[in-house]
């Protein structure tokens, strides 16, 4: 049987990082001082060993180290240039009517994988509807879920009834803001281990929000998709499978309809509260 954690004990040099680096101490220094796996109960499976080995004599689950990027030596953003994509980065509300490249978001999602989640838990979704065609057939079953709604018992609110209404008659679409695509980021709760699923979603569309930025795409977060699931509970199930106690997030993407020719001003804005040493 394959086991967790292997190592090539030709190419260990003992020095014990993974073991410290070991969070919940699955870890331990076995004979010879060599690291073994002494309570894999414990193992949160995060790599971490497989990342630090300085020899890589490690391979977890099946992951060569071999296999990894190397952690030293690529191109990095510096500092400058990540505050200013953090400077300059905009809610988009105006997209422009091409899809965006297949390709492009293929390769965005797969790296998605990496972020981080609370105790490594890994249980994110990510639903994407690629196209404006896609996009376009959810809109229409959206809009055809909350009539369904507003025909039993309860009455629908006012910011989500008439806006409905007007995504029914192709009217201004204040939900969608008209994108070519939008990705939903959902934490399934009933999966083993998982602590923080709200917090997992927003690093996740963060994260989703930094690489499109970096390819040339555009984004938008999608509160109205939360707040339309609050007044009808059954919305994302009914329309995509994915169920309601579910947490989520969504963001809206696709080419830039409009060029900002400046940053707003900000950073004054933070509250910053530096304790005395
Ligand atoms: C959690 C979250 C939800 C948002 N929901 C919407 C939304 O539903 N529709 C929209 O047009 N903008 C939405 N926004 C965009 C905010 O209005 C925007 O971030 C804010 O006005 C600052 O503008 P900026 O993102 O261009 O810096 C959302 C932003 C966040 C962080």
């Amino acid at each position: 049987m394959a086991t967790l954690f292997n190592l090539d004990a030709t190419k260990c040099v003992k020095c014990g990082l993974c073991v410290e680096d070991c969070a919940f101490g699955a870890l331990k220094r076995g004979e010879s001082s060599m690291p073994e796996m002494a309570k894999e109960a414990e193992c949160m499976r995060c790599q971490h060993c497989l990342a630090v080995c300085p020899a890589g004599a490690i391979t977890f689950d099946g992951k060569r180290p071999g296999d990894s990027i190397p952690a030293h030596g690529i191109a990095l953003p510096s500092f400058e240039e990540a505050s200013n994509w953090l400077r300059t980065r905009r809610s988009m509300r105006k997209f422009a009517k091409e899809d965006v490249d297949r390709d492009v978001l293929e390769r965005i999602l797969r790296v998605l994988g990496n972020s981080p989640t609370g105790c490594n838990a890994r249980a994110l979704k990510f639903t994407c509807l690629p196209t404006r065609n896609s996009l376009e057939r959810f809109k229409r079953d959206f809009v055809n879920t909350i009539e369904k709604h507003r025909e039993g018992s309860k009455l629908l609110p006012r910011w989500l009834a008439i806006p409905a209404i007007k995504l029914r008659k192709g009217g201004k679409d204040i939900f969608f803001r008209d994108a070519a695509g939008m990705l939903i980021v959902s934490s399934d709760t009933s999966s083993k281990g998982v602590t923080t699923p709200v917090q997992d979603v927003a690093i996740a569309c963060t994260n989703f929000e930094l690489l499109a930025n970096s390819a040339g795409i555009a984004t938008c977060w999608c509160g109205f998709l939360n707040l339309a699931q609050s007044a009808v509970p059954e919305l994302l199930e009914d329309t995509l499978g994915i169920k309601r106690d579910m947490p989520f997030y969504a963001i809206l993407f696709g080419k830039a309809g409009v060029r900002y020719s400046r940053g707003v001003q900000r950073d004054d804005y933070a509250q910053i509260e530096m304790l005395p040493i």
